[in-house]
């Protein structure tokens, strides 16, 4: 059944436990919701993907990302958290890592308007826009519980190798006037 932001928003506020990523990927499926709707959340950053916060509680964290055209995320994976993502415009790619024996396996997956994804601890992935076209990328994230902690990848010699700057912080770091009824507005700092 559709829902709207202000619903999904009612469930994540009154989960009592960290949400399965079914049950986060089913909300984001069910959402009904347009680019119109997330405008105040809409902003770009020409040094990277800008992350802008749309709510938070203590069990999770609502985000829309802006990606412009080239920007990606670094490959990490989601230590203690859930991740569904949506996508709202654009084209979403999407690589998944995993470890073999000798190798690193890749899978590249394209999510378009519509579509969601999603992972949770030990799922490795880097999403970013690579249009051709000049095509803004939004994407809206629901964490449960917020992504706080994580580490970051490189691929070196068919192996993925934690960095040494293994934990990123996702605080929110600058505030925003608020102008939405549904939520105060924020823009987060963050590199992942
Ligand atoms: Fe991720």
């Amino acid at each position: 059944m559709a829902a709207k932001l202000r619903d999904f928003l009612c469930a994540l506020d009154a989960l009592t436990e960290r949400a399965p990523l079914d049950e986060l990927l089913r909300w984001q499926r069910d959402l009904e919701v347009g680019f119109e709707e997330l405008a105040d959340w809409i902003r770009f950053s020409p040094t990277g993907y800008q992350r802008n916060l749309v709510r938070e509680g203590p069990l999770y964290r609502m985000l829309v990302l802006c990606w412009a055209t080239g920007q990606f995320s670094p490959i990490h994976d989601h230590a203690g958290s859930t991740c569904a993502v949506r996508v709202i415009r654009g084209t979403a790619t999407e690589t998944v890592y995993q470890q073999a024996e000798n190798e690193v396996l890749q899978h590249t997956s394209h999510w378009i308007a519509g579509d969601v994804f999603g992972g949770s601890d030990g799922d490795i992935h880097a999403v970013g826009n690579f249009a051709t076209d000049d095509t803004p990328l939004v994407t809206l994230h629901v964490y449960s519980p917020s992504l706080t902690r994580m580490s970051l990848y490189s691929l070196v010699d068919g192996q993925l190798v934690t960095q040494p700057t293994a934990i990123a912080a996702t605080t929110a770091t600058q505030v925003v006037t608020p102008t939405t009824s549904v939520a105060r507005r924020h823009s987060v700092v963050a590199t992942v």
